[in-house]
């Protein structure tokens, strides 16, 4: 049967239903974007300010991060097909492997970001250089690692 959602030259593959992984979410993105077509492809310095909303009982793990001009975000892109293994995200029908993408469909759809925190308010970051939908699930927050001295001993 055709999908509508298929464009030429895109291919599937059958997969069982997800539950193979047990990401716990930690939290919750508040963008300005409800739609895709909204949405930037990657978030830029000058974005909008967003609200990276942490589930209380993750609130005292922020303690520290507040140093950090720039932090790793990230997400899951829960709105997104995961099953093209070639896709043509160009008008020209050419095709590309998925893992030569950044596109949101993709088997584990995982979106990182590197953004600009602006300020914490309690257990919500304020952060700009998001690409997400409102309400997109967050799965972890790190500082970025050029920034970031490791704390442990040096490893033997
Ligand atoms: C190209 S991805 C890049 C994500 C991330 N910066 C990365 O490189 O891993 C960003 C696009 O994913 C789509 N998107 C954003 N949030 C999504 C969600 N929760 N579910 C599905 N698609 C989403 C939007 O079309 C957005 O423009």
């Amino acid at each position: 049967m055709s999908d509508p959602d298929i464009r030429p030259g895109e291919t599937t593959v059958e997969l069982p239903a997800p539950g193979d992984a047990a990401l716990r979410f930690i939290g919750r993105i508040r963008t300005p974007w409800a739609q895709r077509e909204e949405c930037p492809r990657q978030g830029r310095m000058d974005g909008p300010e967003c609200r990276i909303e942490l589930n209380p009982v993750w609130h005292p793990a922020l303690n520290g991060l507040e140093d950090y001009d720039m932090i790793e975000v990230l997400y899951w892109l829960d709105r997104s097909r995961r099953d093209l293994v070639r896709q043509s995200p160009r008008s020209d029908g050419a095709t590309i492997g998925t893992f030569a993408l950044r596109s949101p469909v993709r088997p584990n759809p995982i979106g990182t970001s590197l953004v600009r925190l602006v300020r914490i308010d309690g257990g919500t970051l304020i952060v700009r250089g998001l690409d997400c939908l409102d309400g997109t699930p967050l799965i972890d927050v790190k500082p970025d690692r050029c920034a970031f001295t490791p704390m442990a001993p040096p490893k033997s």
